[in-house]
């Protein structure tokens, strides 16, 4: 086989928020394809790098009272301890803030605008006077043109679906300071994708890409190809354009960079020749794995970069689906955004591997993890049938044969049957078709398990004259075990690895077909435990809470015993009529312990509102102030009377209440918003 040479990415993760499930998808699928292509002994690097530039990070940096450069520094120490407690082995993680990264970026820019496809012109954009800065789409909201929803995003409406530019909306606002944005004219940096169709097209149809992808891509070029605008103005984190004072690269221009940086970086740590991965007429193969809804920036942009700059393409682009957690998107209130950090306190990160490996496939739909099936296919496949086939066998040899292998082979064609499927499953591997693969695999442990169960080598240890007999089929167990182990490695770099210091060997995959015979063995340990559904919920439960009380939080402060509850739309809190009233009167009431009956004015209409904040305040306290009431609660009979509304109160309870009053100069009746 000849060796090849593989350079292998996964999409940068933005320097922003903790890794999630949906994230792991992505780091789990790439990291399986290159410890599998490592193994096979070809010349493969993982590498990858935190996103580090653009305005929500800048933004996040600012509300955190740090330079962008310290947040970036503090979510990369928790990412890569997230992607290594996942066993996510990169062969580099660098960072778009880098040196390397600049260098490239001003190279390949310059290279563009050398060769004609970098286009300058006056852009009319919104702009943000009280922060004075140029607002992105999604920092625009405002009503939709469209169906006239209101509190909509800069570019597309959640209500009708309707896409727009965000100067199109009614009644916009950015959501940086609530001011209302203005016009303003400003040079912006346009790269001439339109140039590079053609190049493009036969690009596209050199490979084998994904038929999903080539729909999308063929929609595209029908709706045409635009000039896509590189450069945002000051303030900006990012990387000044040359030449060009106050212009900076957009985040998107500098992100896929960033992959030949990291590995430019590997590559003097390592004295890797860089060239040969990527000048023009390179033969090393590049492959990007990537979310779906990333493909326009690598499909089009990027080949048609590097294709300008005279660089090499990649060999192809991998994209795969989201992921929904019991059937639905992940939801911060039902537990089901699930942090990296939060599974691995409760779970083994190689069941999330491998339940992944198991679903996983070559096309881009989405990928269920339902919970109870996560549970289930783990217990049965992992613990049920492949440990299941050591843990019957090595006990005995540890036991009663000194822990030695046995010199025969007790059945040879079932051995060969085993390591015959290494190419069928390689194959299977090598087109990412892992749930392929995994069900082979695992019809091979119910094999060997059958054979276990009609051989009993329970039965022959008793008897005397079956022990050679019983000494082969333990042997033969392990052996089996051993191909399986094999196959799994790079799905369970962590369960083969101790089953490599089990067998005192390396699992190495041009050695399955060689078993071990007349081999010591180390005395067997539970490899893997069962999951277990209380850990699963325990996760769900905290899932709850680690997003509902957010980590700035002091675990003092009455946040944290009160959580946020989960969001709600704008629309949703828009219902909710708040009013000043005036409390006109407060009086006891006859066999209320908690209750205080107030007549609240509201400017010319009176209500009745009975109110459980006696423990706290005596009617004279209370008679005479303002405060804000919800004026559209549905009246409720209470034991008392109809009370129709609500006064609002802060506060855990009894003495500890304390009414909210609206500051002075508001009037009863007044519209709290
Ligand atoms: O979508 C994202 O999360 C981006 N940070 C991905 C960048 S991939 C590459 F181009 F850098
Ligand atoms: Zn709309």
């Amino acid at each position: 086989m000849t060796k090849r040479k593989i350079l292998i990415t996964s999409a940068l993760p933005y320097a922003n928020g903790p890794t999630h499930l949906g994230h792991l998808l992505e780091y789990i699928q790439t990291d399986i394809w290159a410890r599998f292509q490592k193994m096979r002994g070809h010349e493969a690097y993982y590498v990858c790098a935190d996103d580090a530039h653009g305005t929500p990070i800048m933004l996040n940096a600012q509300k955190q009272g740090i330079t962008p450069e310290e947040m970036v520094a503090k979510v990369s120490v928790e990412r890569q301890r997230d992607f290594s407690d996942f066993h996510i082995e990169f062969d580099n993680y660098h960072s778009t803030h880098s040196d390397e990264n600049r260098e490239f970026a001003e190279l390949i820019y310059n290279r563009l605008n050398a060769a004609g496809y970098i286009k300058k012109r006056t852009i009319s954009q919104l702009f943000d006077p009280e922060k004075s800065i140029f607002l992105p789409d999604r920092f625009v909201t405002g009503t939709c043109p469209s169906c006239k929803a209101e509190n909509q995003n800069g570019d597309s409406c959640d209500v009708c679906g309707a896409t727009y530019a965000p100067t199109e909306l009614i009644n916009p606002r950015s959501a940086m300071s609530g001011a209302e944005p203005v016009l303003k004219d400003s040079e912006h940096f346009f790269f001439d994708l339109p140039a590079f169709e053609d190049m493009l097209k036969s690009w596209l149809r050199s490979g084998s890409i994904q038929q999903e992808m080539a729909n999308k891509l063929d929609e595209w070029f029908a709706e045409g190809l635009q000039q896509w605008d590189i450069s945002r103005d000051a303030p900006y984190f990012g990387f000044e354009i040359p030449n060009a004072p106050g212009k900076y690269f957009y985040v998107w221009l500098d992100a896929p960079i960033g992959y030949m940086a990291s590995f430019k970086n590997l590559c003097d740590k390592k004295g890797i020749d860089f060239d040969a991965f990527w000048a023009k007429d390179s033969d090393t193969e590049l492959y990007h794995f990537i979310g779906k809804d990333i493909i326009y920036f690598h499909s089009l942009f990027w080949p048609a970069m590097l294709d300008g700059a005279e660089f090499r393409k990649p060999t192809n682009i991998f994209a795969h689906g989201f992921i929904t957690v019991n059937g639905a998107k992940m939801s911060k209130s039902k537990g089901t955004f699930i942090k990296a950090r939060t599974y691995l306190d409760h779970l083994n990160p190689e069941y999330l591997r491998y339940y992944y490996a198991a679903k996983l496939n070559s096309g881009i739909t989405d990928l269920d993890i339902n919970l109870e099936d996560f549970a289930q296919r783990v217990n049965s496949d992992l613990v049920g049938k492949v440990v299941n086939i050591a843990s019957r066998c090595a006990g005995f040899i540890s036991k009663r044969f000194d822990g030695q292998l046995s010199p025969d082979v007790a059945e040879p064609a079932l051995f060969d049957e085993f390591s015959a499927a290494a190419s069928t499953i390689a194959d299977m591997y090598e087109n990412r078709e892992y749930s392929r693969a995994i069900r082979e695999i695992m019809a091979l442990a119910d094999k060997a398990n059958q054979y276990i169960d009609a051989a009993a080598p329970w039965v022959l240890v008793k008897n005397d004259e079956t022990q050679k007999q019983a000494h082969d089929v333990c042997s033969m167990g392990l052996n089996l075990f051993k191909v399986i182990m094999t196959y799994l490695k790079p799905v369970l770099p962590n369960m083969a690895h101790n089953v490599e210091v089990f067998f005192g060997t390396t699992l190495n995959w041009d050695e399955v077909s060689t078993p071990l015979v007349s081999h010591p063995i180390s005395a067997f340990k539970a490899l893997m435990q069962r999951v277990e559904m209380d850990k699963v919920n325990a996760m769900l439960e905290e899932s709850k809470d680690s997003l509902n009380s957010a980590p700035a939080i002091d675990p003092n402060s009455p946040l944290a015993k009160e959580p946020i509850e989960a969001e709600i739309e704008f629309n949703d809190f828009a219902k909710v009529d708040l009013r000043v009233a005036l409390i006109a009167k407060a009086e006891h009431v006859e066999g209320a312990e908690k209750l205080l009956k107030l007549t609240l004015d509201l400017g010319g209409e009176t209500r009745q509102v009975f109110s459980g904040i006696k423990s706290a305040y005596t009617p004279e306290q209370l008679e005479g102030k303002l405060t804000v009431m919800v004026a559209n609660l549905k009246p409720r009979k209470m034991r008392f009377g109809m009370s129709e509304g609500m006064v609002l109160a802060a506060g855990p309870g009894d003495k500890e209440i304390y009414l909210l009053n609206p500051d002075s100069g508001a009037q009863p009746g007044m519209r709290v918003m």
